[in-house]
């Protein structure tokens, strides 16, 4: 039962946020008169000392505490003496501590995570800007489709990390709501007043109503999504750099200090960053259905399955603070082949679509158009030669509205020049996404 009961194996974590709750509840007790100014006092500078020793530590959980909250009360008793000491528990619960508490790590873990996705999209801008003029083949159903600009291809990866920020930012709105003072299910008796308690933790204001303070797990679960959802966003980057850096791609190198070799193969550069970061994204997953299980039809109020949501936050926490430098790095590294993504960029008859568009600017509509630059293709095809090198004969013989003009359109930066409109991949719209990504990640790596 002890061994089934005890979560001080990774409740410890918290001991830093509920010694925080601990200051602002004597604060709150005090306030009220249930402790005098020198109780208080005395309170205040016992939880400095146990501090200090849960820092050092010198003060560690016994085998027989069973969390966090009563190893603490044990340490802070040791020091205070359990007349002082014991006057903490009044008007307070593990229910309403533990609620604030995951709460109180979990805002700080976002901050963490938003300053590295900061610098993920920092990475993203810089290489979009060494490389600003590249063309490359921009795919869809995994085939060539259209030529893009591989700034355009890089930041389309750090808009998604963009929303997951947002998103952070939105969720931590609700998460600043203070379950401190809802007790174990139904309130204090005791005329403590909780806003007091939640200005001193530095949240917005007390939760609504003290069952679903205590027994909901939403800002948790919601928190998991939010990994998860990073997770996956980089995941997809990472298939991509996979791909990219196989000879059959040879879009980019990985450096040497960003990939690994094999233990047998000489000549192997793996790119275990991007592998890793893959598979990670099934384990945030995982942590996620982990605890959308774990809180389907519970009823309320506290149920101790509740405590089964702390180890998925803490690992999806330490998954992302461990992914995000290493690819954050790896980004940073990366050689693109400029040469052979710019060769591929018109393959696989990619400025098709330009010449349909251009017979519709002639006045074609846009079905004919169509149709016409499918017998063009189709040509190409037959002869094995590409759209730009039909002749003239050979273009009037499909149809009597492909003029010699037509060529203009034929080439890749023609193709991406005309594709101005708002969110194109024509340079001033990409360098107009850079300005905005700019505002949200500066570049760190200048002086000014
Ligand atoms: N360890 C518990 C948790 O994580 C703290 C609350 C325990 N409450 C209780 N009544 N046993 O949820």
């Amino acid at each position: 039962m002890a061994n089934l009961s005890k979560s001080t194996h990774f409740d410890w974590r918290l001991a830093k946020y509920d010694l925080l709750g601990s200051r602002a509840h004597a604060e709150a007790l005090a306030d009220k008169g249930y402790l005098n100014p020198e109780e208080l006092t005395e309170l205040l500078k016992a939880v400095d000392q146990l501090e200090s020793r849960v820092e050092k530590g010198s003060f560690k959980p016994k085998d027989t505490d069973e969390d966090v909250h009563s190893a603490l009360e044990r340490g802070l008793i040791e020091i205070a003496g359990s007349d002082l000491g014991g006057k903490l528990r009044a008007g307070r619960s593990r229910n309403d501590q533990i609620a604030t508490e995951i709460r109180l790590f979990m805002i700080d873990a976002a901050a963490e995570i938003q300053s590295l996705l900061i610098s993920y999209i920092e990475q993203l801008t810089i290489q979009a800007e060494t490389h600003m003029g590249v063309a490359m083949p921009g795919r869809t159903h995994f085939q060539h489709a259209q030529p893009v600009l591989l700034a355009h291809h890089l930041l389309a990866h750090a808009w998604p990390q963009v929303r997951n920020l947002q998103r952070l930012e939105d969720w931590q709105g609700r998460a600043s709501l203070s379950p401190y003072g809802a007790g174990a299910l139904a309130g204090s008796s005791l005329g403590l007043d909780p806003s007091l308690v939640a200005e001193k933790l530095g949240l917005k204001a007390p939760e609504k109503n003290s069952m679903d303070a205590t027994s909901s797990r939403d800002v948790a679960s919601e928190f998991l999504f939010i990994c998860a959802q990073i997770g996956i966003d980089l995941s997809r980057f990472s298939e991509e750099l996979i791909s990219w850096s196989t000879a059959e791609f040879g879009y980019v190198q990985l450096s040497d200090e960003f990939s690994t070799g094999s233990s047998i193969m000489p000549q192997k550069k793996n790119p275990d960053i991007a592998e890793l970061t893959r598979g990670k994204a099934g384990r945030l997953i995982g942590n996620l259905t982990s605890l959308l299980t774990t809180l389907k039809g519970l009823p309320l109020s506290y149920n101790r399955d509740l405590q089964e949501d702390k180890e998925p936050v803490f690992d999806s926490v330490d998954t992302l603070l461990l992914v995000l430098p290493a690819i954050n790095g790896m980004i940073k590294n990366l050689v693109f082949h400029t040469q052979r993504l710019e060769e591929l960029a018109p393959a696989g008859f990619s400025l098709a679509t330009d010449v349909a568009e251009w017979l519709v600017r002639q006045g074609v509509p846009f079905k004919n158009a169509h149709e016409i630059t499918g017998q063009m293709v189709s040509k190409c095809e037959e002869l094995g030669v590409g759209l730009e090198d039909l002749t003239d004969k050979q273009l009037a013989e499909i149809s009597k509205e492909l003029k010699p003009e037509v060529r203009e359109v034929l080439s890749v930066s023609g193709s991406i020049k005309s594709r101005d409109g708002a969110g194109g991949t024509a340079l001033p719209r990409v360098l107009d996404q850079l300005m905005e990504l700019r505002k949200i990640a500066p570049r760190t790596d200048l002086e000014n």
